[in-house]
């Protein structure tokens, strides 16, 4: 499941024009917004500019009211990626967010000095307002995010060995994205983060659509079709020491196309195919002093002396290159590109639905030890019982190291009562520790490789009586597969739709929305408890 897609890919296909922009709101107003203001600039008249702004003026309010009335709440998108996730219904926006001027020290921790951990986030207030009281939880945010993008940013110099490097040519879709971004002020190196493009690609199609008013690439002719392309990825899978020489040789001869090396090398890029060198054992140090004896008693040996003689220990054949160390194609491994990032995209729509969820029904908490597994970059939930629910203990875990950063910087900056851990936890290593009473979890089901990882966790983690809320959208089979997959490891699953009014009726009023899904959106409960 590509969740990238959800937040970032916006509709490419819509041309934008003033009668559209009421009936879709937000997601198309920024490009309106842009695109009167590049046609006053292109009037430049100062006379006729100024009537399109008052046009574009007009256009705002409506806009603004349009706003109000999409946002029940009344709230503000509940996380600062939301400008766009809002947009893509990424967010439930039950929970109302206020960024923070300052840094928000908890009030029982000494200020020596700020640490930088703490200077480089921008703090925000995530706040539930249910009958009456509020709750909240400040958060940070790692700067200039759309928190995915720092990792981005950080893996650059794997993606460089692996095939996800930057690409130079954007789908329609990036390039749509990219200018909407620029425009809306992102610097284009930023946006390159985001996108996971070339910041020269983005600069190109922002002046590309500056000059032609289009971002769609100009149609060139494409040496290969894609039965060749195929072919080659064939062909180096058969034979991983091909050169891009010998892959072009080979398709000259066997299907009469004629290309260069360095498209060859493109052509297998897609493919997850890099050209590199594989790795080989580190020499034993010890080897080193044994060679070198070797070489003085023996240095005085002629040819002949040696030819009789049969090496039996060590043997280096050179076949290809004086070191054996030719280089092969590889494809990308998992370890290359870092571990699972999703959970520093943003906070999931399931996040905040289980965190409204526990303010709601914060007595279940009393005196109890409670997990959260997988709690990505706020752990919300997991701090909402913290600071509300009066709880024994709460231990919030994630297996991103980056997550739990981010984490820890958040837990300095809340007031907690009870003792409050946080650590790196990855199911598949999940050692042995005191069981839970209750175990939190939010939008982690649709990792099929991870399933059976998490539901052992679950069972572990979960004292007899125990029970976990688990929070997650449908999302084709993964849902029902998490479901079927516990019952058979001997635990109960009870999943519940309606498991909060306010939450059911923003989810109705969302179902009329051109955007939104509820097979990806709508995050439902499941009770699993032991049988
Ligand atoms: C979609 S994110 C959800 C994050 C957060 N619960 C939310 O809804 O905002 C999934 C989270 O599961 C974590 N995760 C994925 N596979 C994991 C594994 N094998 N062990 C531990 N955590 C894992 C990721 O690091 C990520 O934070």
């Amino acid at each position: 499941m590509d969740q990238t897609k959800d937040i970032y890919s916006l509709n490419s296909k819509c041309p934008v024009d003033l009668d559209e922009v009421l009936t879709y709101g937000n997601e198309k107003k920024k490009v309106a917004r842009r695109r009167w203001a590049i046609l006053a600039k292109a009037l430049k008249g100062v006379f006729v500019s100024s009537i399109v702004m008052k046009l574009y003026q007009i256009n705002i309010d409506i806009w603004q009211a349009f706003d109000s009335a999409a946002s029940p709440t009344g709230s503000q998108p509940s996380s600062p990626t939301d400008e766009i996730s809002v947009r893509r219904i990424s967010s439930f926006m039950l929970l109302k967010t206020q960024q923070l001027p300052h840094i928000p020290i908890a009030s029982n921790r000494e200020i020596v000095d700020v640490p930088d951990a703490l200077k480089k986030r921008t703090w925000y207030k995530y706040s539930a307002c249910i009958e009456g009281r509020e709750y909240f939880v400040n958060v940070g945010h790692r700067n200039r995010t759309f928190s995915g993008n720092i990792a981005v940013v950080k893996h650059k110099p794997f993606s460089r060995l692996s095939m996800d490097r930057p690409s130079r040519h954007p789908t329609e879709n990036q390039a749509f994205q990219a200018i909407t971004l620029v425009g809306e002020g992102q610097s284009p190196h930023y946006v390159a983060g985001v996108l996971d493009l070339h910041h020269t690609t983005v600069i190109r199609a922002v002046q590309c659509f500056r000059e032609t008013g289009t971002y769609t690439r100009r149609p060139g002719h494409r040496a290969t079709s894609q039965r060749d392309d195929n072919f080659v990825h064939l062909s180096v899978l058969r034979n991983r020491t091909f050169t891009s020489c010998s892959v072009n040789d080979l398709l000259r001869k066997e299907r009469r196309v004629h290309i260069s090396d360095r498209t060859a090398r493109r052509r297998l890029h897609p493919a997850n195919l890099t050209n590199r060198r594989p790795a080989t054992g580190p020499l034993l140090t010890r080897q080193q002093p044994c060679r070198l004896r070797f070489a003085r008693e023996y240095s005085g040996w002629t040819v002949n002396y040696c030819k009789v003689v049969l090496f039996t220990d060590e043997t280096k054949i050179g076949l290809r290159s004086p070191d054996g160390r030719s280089r092969v194609w590889k494809r990308a491994a998992e370890d290359l590109m870092g571990f699972n990032n999703t959970g520093n995209v943003c906070i999931w729509p399931s996040e905040e639905t289980l965190s409204y969820y526990v303010c709601s029904n914060l007595a279940q908490f009393r005196d109890k030890t409670v997990i959260e597994l997988g709690g990505g970059m706020s752990c919300l939930a997991g701090l909402f019982v913290a600071k509300y629910g009066d709880p024994k203990e709460v231990t919030v875990t994630d297996g991103n190291k980056i997550s739990v950063e981010n984490v820890q910087a958040t837990l300095r900056c809340n007031d907690f009562q009870v003792p409050v851990h946080c650590e790196v936890l990855k199911w598949s290593q999940a050692g042995p520790r005191t069981p839970y009473n209750i175990v939190l979890c939010a939008d982690c089901l649709f990792f099929d490789d991870a399933r059976a990882d998490l539901i052992e966790c679950l069972r572990t983690y979960m004292t007899g009586d125990g029970v976990a809320l688990v929070m997650a959208p449908q999302r084709g089979r993964t849902l029902d597969d998490f479901m079927a997959q516990s019952e058979m490891r001997g635990l109960r699953c009870e999943k519940i739709s309606r498991y909060n009014e306010v939450v059911w009726e923003r989810r109705l009023q969302l179902l009329d929305h051109e955007e939104y899904d509820d097979n990806i959106h709508y995050p439902i409960l499941i009770r699993v408890t032991k049988v």
